[in-house]
């Protein structure tokens, strides 16, 4: 429970925009600034070329060269091959995101005191690559990470705090990068996940992009002729159509002037309708994203109190109008729906409320499964512990060894619903060393175990010989930092200017 004294501090690390939030003495949650004034800081790193400085924010965001700035890192968290290269020095989207939280704890420790420990966000479908990362990234900063917790999450404790949200409620954040919806029961102190479903790249950033090709279509049609551009002239279009997006959510017609001196420069004129069209394809797949999660529950647009509104996405008119047509009432906004995450997560800090998840992936095993009708036998995943089990929980399943003599039990730890090995992750592996001769047949057991922090254990067992063995599951692939590398990266970026 809370402390007076103690600095509750949440980060929401945004695709787009991120933020810092802590919360006050009287017990409600605040925005902190960054030194440059700005409640959000857009989570773009700029690479100096002069002094090696890392511009952060809004000086990053507007202009430079568009080869030397880096946006979006977010959508690659859970990439381990993926770097950016500037200067011939190698940064992964650990590094970048530890920049970005540099700023963050630098700027704000001036207003609100030291800061050390804090709750970061992450989309609700993050896998376990990105989590680790995340947390990394926040000790590669010189922040202890205490705990991860899922954005929409951190947004329906915002809303139930401040705007006394109660009932069944139902999130829906789009945001820079992903779209997470969670069904919640909010009961007086309580609250208790019941879904959490979502889709990566499925974002503004994604609007942004249909956007840019959209005004290249209507600048031909407009102009008869075709809009070239090279790709720094692309990125910096971009970087306008976020501008031109914004602006669309409030007016109904508005023009730009497009190209360039070599091309033609010409004025292209683009309505709120063309754009809404233009998206249509993924605000629909949002509704069947909902549909789909009411259905897993069993629930019908009707069960649900009321909708919550997260990430700056939902401020197009479009997604509102949605919303309201399939659950035929208003959703509800607090405004600053690019800030509740942070607010929400500086409460979870708090622990202000008792908050129960569930688990966001399926973990399972391959298994030979006969099929009951034509009797033949394929490798299957078999899920353990399904997606949605409210955490921290412990579920097992019982195999049996499919050979004589096998010496050596080996289990891989699937990530993953679907039957197909191939569209599931191997997230680890687990060996036990049985005694030899034995029969086929013999009974395992897999047991896993999801603890609040999405982490998971497995734990086999084999029945005849009593012999067990324990593994908590971590993944540490490519791409994954060592202990000792993190505290070499850590105090190199101490040294390099952030502002
Ligand atoms: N008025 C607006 N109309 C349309 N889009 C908007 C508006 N305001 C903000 N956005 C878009 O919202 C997105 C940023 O929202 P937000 O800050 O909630 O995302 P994020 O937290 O960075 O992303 P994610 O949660 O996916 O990691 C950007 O794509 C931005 O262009
Ligand atoms: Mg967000």
């Amino acid at each position: 429970m809370s402390d007076k004294n103690a600095m509750y501090v949440g980060i929401d690390l945004g695709t787009s925009t991120s933020a810092l939030a802590h919360v006050r003495s009287d017990g409600n949650p605040e925005i902190v600034p960054n030194a440059d004034g700005e409640r959000l800081t857009p989570s773009v790193v700029f690479f100096d070329r002069f002094e090696g400085v890392k511009l952060i924010g809004s000086a990053a965001k507007d202009g430079g060269d568009p080869e030397r700035t880096v946006r979006h890192i977010k959508k690659h968290m859970d990439d381990p091959s993926f770097v950016v290269e500037i200067d011939g020095e190698k940064w992964t989207p650990t590094e970048i995101s530890a920049l970005i939280l540099s700023k963050l704890r630098k700027e704000c420790s001036k207003i609100v005191g030291n800061i050390e420990e804090v709750v970061i966000t992450v989309p609700a479908n993050f896998n376990e690559l990105a989590r680790k990362a995340t947390v990394t990234a926040g000790r590669l900063a010189g922040l202890k990470v205490r705990r991860i917790v899922n954005e929409p999450t951190a947004a329906a404790l915002y809303y139930a705090h401040t705007q006394s949200v109660r009932g069944r409620i139902l999130v829906y954040d789009l945001g820079g990068g992903t779209l997470d919806i969670t069904i919640l029961n909010v009961d007086g102190d309580n609250i208790d996940i019941l879904l959490s479903e979502g889709a990566r790249h499925l974002g503004g950033s994604d609007f942004d992009e249909i956007l840019i090709d959209l005004i290249g279509q209507k600048y031909q049609e407009q102009n008869g002729r075709e809009l070239i551009l090279d790709a720094p002239q692309r990125r910096r279009l971009l970087a306008l159509c976020e501008d031109t997006k914004k602006r669309l959510s409030k007016l109904n017609v508005v023009s730009e002037k497009i190209g360039s001196e070599e091309f033609g420069i010409a004025e292209v004129e683009l309505t709120r309708d063309s754009f809404e069209e233009a998206i249509k394809r993924l605000l629909t797949r949002t509704v069947m994203l909902l549909e789909q999660a009411l259905d897993n529950l069993d629930l019908t647009a009707a069960d649900i109190d009321h909708v919550v509104l997260v990430g700056g996405s939902t401020r197009i008119p479009k997604v509102q109008e949605l919303l309201t047509k399939q659950f035929g009432k208003a959703p509800i906004s607090c405004g600053n729906v690019d800030e509740c995450v942070a607010l929400g997560a500086a409460l979870f800090a708090q622990r202000a409320r008792r908050v129960s998840e569930v688990c966001n992936h399926s973990y399972g095993t391959l298994a030979i499964i006969e099929d009951a009708v034509t009797g033949s036998k394929s490798v299957q995943n078999s899920v353990v512990i399904p997606k949605n089990t409210p955490i921290p929980c412990s579920m097992s399943q019982t195999y049996m060894t499919s050979e004589d003599n096998e010496e050596l039990i080996e289990v891989e730890i699937t990530q993953g619903e679907d039957p197909d090995p191939r569209y599931v992750d191997i997230v680890g592996k687990i060996s036990l060393r049985v005694p030899p001769g034995r029969p086929a047949g013999c009974q395992v057991t897999v047991t896993y175990s999801y603890d609040e922090n999405q982490r998971v254990r497995a734990q086999i067992y084999d029945e005849e010989s009593g012999l067990k063995k324990d593994v908590s599951i971590e993944y540490d692939g490519e791409g994954v930092l060592k202990e000792s590398d993190i505290e070499r990266k850590s105090a190199y970026l101490k040294q390099i200017k952030i502002v």
